[in-house]
């Protein structure tokens, strides 16, 4: 399957090692940046295409989300801020009814992305608001830049988030916080993020890239196998109870006794060597 073509949405391939068979990093660039790389329906469907194209490509191992960082700005313009993503495209709100929102939430992109059975990291430099901050929240980690800006101010434009975040939000940050973010809208800084455990780590802009390349590489070293299982297992904590969650992950543990990858890697150990995985 190629890898799909889209103007809003850019796909690089980056080699997750300097073997050639460990596979790629899927780097993905949502790319509006005059628009602070706001959600419209291209961008939505782009990234539909994206995730059925990563789940289909056993090369791609591990995949990092961010946004276009800003053009240069026209002579005696303003730069344009950066932005992971200032949210869904507002202008596409004029005029719809709920019907159309029903049918344009049904199966929809950000859902895709969080049912994507591979790791995701969400590489986030300025904004990520609304769509945007839901978007990084449907990735498994999240890494920020210290300058980026993270909140839901849907109630400014008497909405509340579509896409996850009063359910995904209450399980990442807690009910109070989420509370605060969705019921006032205010923005929260990149290290008070992560204080409160919405962002796994913060550095600077200009380490920002190789900080998440490195954490992308060092996850696409691991059994895909492995991590399918475990992302599989991990999730099941979101969705059942303690009893039921200890049970499925305890079938998973024993299951993967029938694996190679538990061979190799048990083996690998034994004789202090580095595990070669059956799935890279
Ligand atoms: N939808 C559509 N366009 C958006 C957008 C969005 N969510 N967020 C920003 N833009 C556009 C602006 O309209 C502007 O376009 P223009 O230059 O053609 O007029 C451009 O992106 C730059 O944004 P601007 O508002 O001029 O930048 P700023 O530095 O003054 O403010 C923000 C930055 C993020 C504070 C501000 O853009 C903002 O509040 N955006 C909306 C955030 C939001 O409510 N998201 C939730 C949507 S559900």
């Amino acid at each position: 399957m190629d890898a799909p073509q889209s103007n809003v949405l850019l796909i690089e391939e980056i080699p997750a090692s300097e073997h050639e068979d460990m596979g790629t990093v899927a780097l993905i660039t949502m790319n509006r940046p005059d628009k602070l790389n706001a959600l419209n329906a291209d961008v939505m469907t782009s990234l539909k295409a994206m995730v059925a194209w990563v789940e289909a490509t056993d090369r791609v191992r591990v995949v990092v989300l961010t946004g276009a960082q800003p053009n240069e700005p026209p002579e005696g313009k303003r730069a344009k801020p950066n932005a992971f993503v200032a949210g869904a495209d507002i202008t596409e709100f004029v005029g719809k009814k709920s019907d159309d929102i029903r049918v344009m939430f049904a199966n929809n992109a950000v859902e895709a992305l969080w049912n994507l059975s591979k790791p995701t990291i969400a590489m986030v430099d300025g904004f990520a608001l609304g769509g945007g901050c839901e978007v990084a929240c449907s990735c498994d980690l999240r890494i920020a830049s210290k300058r980026s800006r993270f909140g839901t101010p849907e109630i400014n434009l008497g909405l509340i988030p579509g896409y996850g975040a009063t359910q995904r939000l209450v399980r990442l940050i807690g009910y109070g916080k989420t509370m605060e973010m969705i019921m006032t809208g205010e923005m929260i800084s990149a290290e008070d993020a992560s204080r409160i455990g919405l962002v796994n780590h913060v550095c600077s802009s200009e380490e920002l890239r190789e900080y998440t390349l490195d954490m992308a590489r060092l996850i696409a070293s691991k059994s895909s196998n492995t991590l399918r299982v475990g992302k599989q297992t991990i999730r099941a904590a979101l969705d059942v109870g303690l009893t039921e969650g200890v049970a499925v992950e305890a079938e998973a543990f024993a299951s993967l006794f029938d694996s190679k990858d538990k061979e190799i890697g048990v083996h690998a150990f034994l004789n202090r060597e580095t595990p070669k995985w059956e799935h890279k």
